[in-house]
């Protein structure tokens, strides 16, 4: 059972608590479409049946070990040209949580967050876009806590991290009000400017060489920025130019 946060300003002021549901993405998309949520209320549930990631994939998540949930917001103030800002705000506010218990968190373009190398927390970001504007988005966040198996050697939670269990319930607030918080510095900064740099100090690949795979072919280069849109900048070892990618274009690989 997870509760509001009594000091939240706007994430967290309202929470929906489904014991069991498909995919919290798709419980709060639809409360939007019906016009029924306030922005910053929360669905979360125990044990997400159908949970979505990126690009087609699944979100498996053992029942009653980790946090599966969704928020709607609406930035409206956020021009589109500038969505990526939303982005990495979220990244870095699951960085702040994370962080909390290890030191060994980075953030995996766009917006993966990694300890030690391995994923432990995943976000989707689902836009609603309005004229020029972002009218709402819908944003799924799932983070491993005490869960230890995994389908993957490339996943873990903090449990496994960290040899102990931790509380959900602690877990939830403490991530709310940093969601609330960075959030809030998002809508009241004029220049975003430091965001933007400090999501690049925690980014892996930001100015050393990392591999990655596209089209089937590797290479290795060094990520120099992100662009506005979001797009990932990379000089390849070895090229004069840089390059630009989107999400779909491109994969890292990591140590095999
Ligand atoms: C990823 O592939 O990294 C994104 C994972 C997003 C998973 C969360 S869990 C809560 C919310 N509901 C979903 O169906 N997906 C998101």
């Amino acid at each position: 059972m997870y509760n509001a946060i009594y000091d939240s300003l706007i994430i967290g002021k309202k929470v929906i608590y489904l014991p069991s549901c498909h995919s919290t993405n798709d419980i709060a998309a639809e409360l939007v479409r019906k016009d029924l949520m306030e922005e910053g209320t929360v669905v979360i549930t125990d044990n997400q049946t159908q949970g979505r990631g990126q690009r087609g994939t699944a979100w498996l998540s053992e029942p009653g070990k980790n946090l599966t949930l969704s928020f709607i917001l609406r930035p409206v103030f956020l021009p589109i040209q500038r969505q990526f800002l939303l982005s990495q705000t979220i990244a870095l506010a699951l960085s702040d949580f994370l962080s909390k218990y290890s030191s060994e968190v980075r953030i995996k373009w766009p917006n993966d967050i990694y300890v030690s190398g391995k994923k432990i927390s995943g976000t989707s970001i689902e836009n609603s876009i309005q004229g020029t504007t972002i009218a709402s988005t819908v944003i799924g966040i799932g983070v491993n806590i005490n869960q230890v198996d995994f389908t993957s050697p490339r996943m873990t939670s903090l449990a496994a991290m960290l040899g102990e269990e931790i509380a959900l319930i602690v877990a939830f607030e403490e991530l709310m009000q940093l969601l609330d918080k960075r959030y809030h510095s998002l809508k009241s900064m004029v220049e975003n400017q430091v965001i933007h740099l400090e999501y690049l100090t925690h980014l892996i690949g930001y100015q050393e060489s990392v591999k990655f795979v596209r089209q089937g072919n590797r290479f290795q280069g060094t990520v120099i920025g992100i662009a506005e849109s979001g797009r990932i900048l990379i000089k390849p070892d070895g090229a004069d130019l840089v390059q630009d990618f989107g999400i779909k274009e491109i994969e890292w690989i990591f140590d095999e």
